[in-house]
């Protein structure tokens, strides 16, 4: 089925829901509008997270020749998820980079991975939670690192997360508007850049979520050229 199939009847069905939602002159209640336009808004997130997934397991490797600039890419996520902070009541959050170091990958892939994570360490834990997103050199690996001193998540969880759907705590996640597939859809996007996701947390201590890469496929901008 093609994207366009999946979304057009999406699209004219919130339309809908959402004037009816506005409509000041309707003779009965708007509140069920709203809330099915709400519901539809959810199903268009899926189906678009669903998509972006399966394009990805269908798609071949990504031309990692394009050199990317992480350091700006993380300053750009960071100013986006301190909005979202700043609205969920304020977080600590700090951004530590080595400016020289970029990626040779998918600017709008890797995109969307850092930011399910940053984004992840803002929605999932509670407001004053201090955060720190890390890009640096480490042994034979480019590592960015987002740690959280949040509430961290128990073990037996751990192994799960990158499945589709799934949830720590179903109703919690359900009210922060998540898929649930946020975090297969990174794996995916990291593996592909043949690098490796890694989840580490413990309760009431916090999480730390790291994405290595080899470091031949990096690119040390002081020099204009690959780091041996
Ligand atoms: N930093 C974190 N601290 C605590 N729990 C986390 C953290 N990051 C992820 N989780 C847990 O892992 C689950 C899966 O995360 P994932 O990103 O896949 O889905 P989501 O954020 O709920 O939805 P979305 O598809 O919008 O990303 C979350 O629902 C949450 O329970
Ligand atoms: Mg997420």
């Amino acid at each position: 089925m093609s994207h366009i199939e999946l979304r057009t009847p999406l699209t004219v069905i919130t339309g809908f829901l959402e004037n009816l939602g506005d409509n000041e002159m309707l003779p009965f209640q708007k509140r069920p509008f709203t809330l099915m336009h709400q519901q539809a808004e959810r199903m268009n997130s899926i189906i678009n997270a669903l998509l972006t997934l399966s394009r990805l397991e269908m798609g071949v490797a990504p031309s990692a020749e394009k050199p990317v600039a992480i350091p700006e890419l993380l300053a750009r996520i960071v100013d986006q998820a301190s909005l979202l902070a700043d609205q969920k009541g304020g977080y600590k959050i700090s951004l530590e980079v080595d400016n020289n170091l970029w990626l040779l990958g998918e600017e709008c892939e890797l995109m969307s991975a850092f930011s399910n994570l940053i984004f992840n360490a803002v929605i999932h834990t509670p407001p004053g939670t201090e955060i720190l997103v890390t890009w640096k050199r480490q042994e034979n690996e480019a590592c960015l690192i987002v740690s959280d001193k949040g509430s961290g998540i128990e073990q037996r969880h751990i192994p799960r997360l990158t499945e589709r759907f799934y949830r720590v705590d179903k109703a919690r996640s359900r009210q922060s508007g998540g898929t649930g597939l946020g975090l297969a859809i990174v794996k995916h996007i990291i593996g592909r850049h043949d690098g490796e996701l890694r989840i580490s947390s413990q309760l009431e201590v916090g999480s730390k979520f790291t994405c290595a890469f080899p470091v031949n496929l990096t690119l040390d901008k002081a020099v204009e050229k690959p780091i041996e």
